[in-house]
């Protein structure tokens, strides 16, 4: 008893909203063939954009662009030749220095450099090398701290210091350098 009016009660809601053969003949495209027509949409999208031209004389190059990384590393080769403090400077520094961008002491402006430059060349370096207040990290990255240590003495001699351009290489690294 209690059992048929459960089955009764049941009965109702499976009768969906679909009545009609047209009503079905709609789900249908809608649930199946909507779905296939954006799939090759975005297939179509996904590989007809951001494709580097192919370049028919040198399909490697062309398929090495495709598969390349977003970021890349640049390794320092320790052996080339260091650097000149002035071109670490105009590379790694000027963007900051020349303006004085976010409060950095400006070049040749002595007097901002006179008091950083009593704390030493050493604790410059450090500053230089570790980062400090708004100014990054410069070791590290594409300059040696040797660089580094000559676009420090570039940078303060410029403002009225009379430090020595670090030259030589520690002697553990001139040992196992080729002499140049
Ligand atoms: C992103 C901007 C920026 C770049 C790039 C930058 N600096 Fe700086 N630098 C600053 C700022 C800002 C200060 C002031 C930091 C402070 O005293 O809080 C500063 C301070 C310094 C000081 C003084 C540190 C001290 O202890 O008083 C030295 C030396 C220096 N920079 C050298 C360099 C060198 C060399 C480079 C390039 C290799 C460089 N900076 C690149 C922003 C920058």
């Amino acid at each position: 008893m209690s059992n048929t009016s459960h089955n009764a009660g049941h009965e109702e809601p499976h009768t969906g909203p679909i009545k009609t053969p047209k009503q079905m003949a709609w789900a249908s495209v809608v649930s199946f063939v909507a779905p296939v027509i954006v799939i090759i949409g975005l297939v179509y999208s996904v590989t007809s954009q951001n494709k580097p031209a192919a370049d028919a004389a040198n399909p490697e190059l062309a398929v090495a662009q495709r598969i390349q990384k977003i970021g890349t590393i640049e390794i320092v080769d320790a052996n080339r030749p260091a650097r000149a403090g002035e071109a670490v400077y105009k590379a790694q520094c000027a963007a900051c220095h020349d303006s004085g961008a976010a409060g950095a002491p400006k070049l040749a402006d002595s007097g901002a450099w006179a008091p950083r430059i009593k704390t030493g060349y050493e604790a410059l370096l450090t500053s230089a090398l570790k980062g400090k207040g708004a100014m990054g990290a410069q070791g590290g990255g594409a300059s040696t701290d040797l660089e580094i240590g000559r676009a420090v003495v570039y940078l303060a001699n410029a403002g009225g210091a009379k430090f020595a351009e670090p030259a030589a290489p520690a002697p553990a690294d001139a040992a196992s350098a080729p002499a140049k």
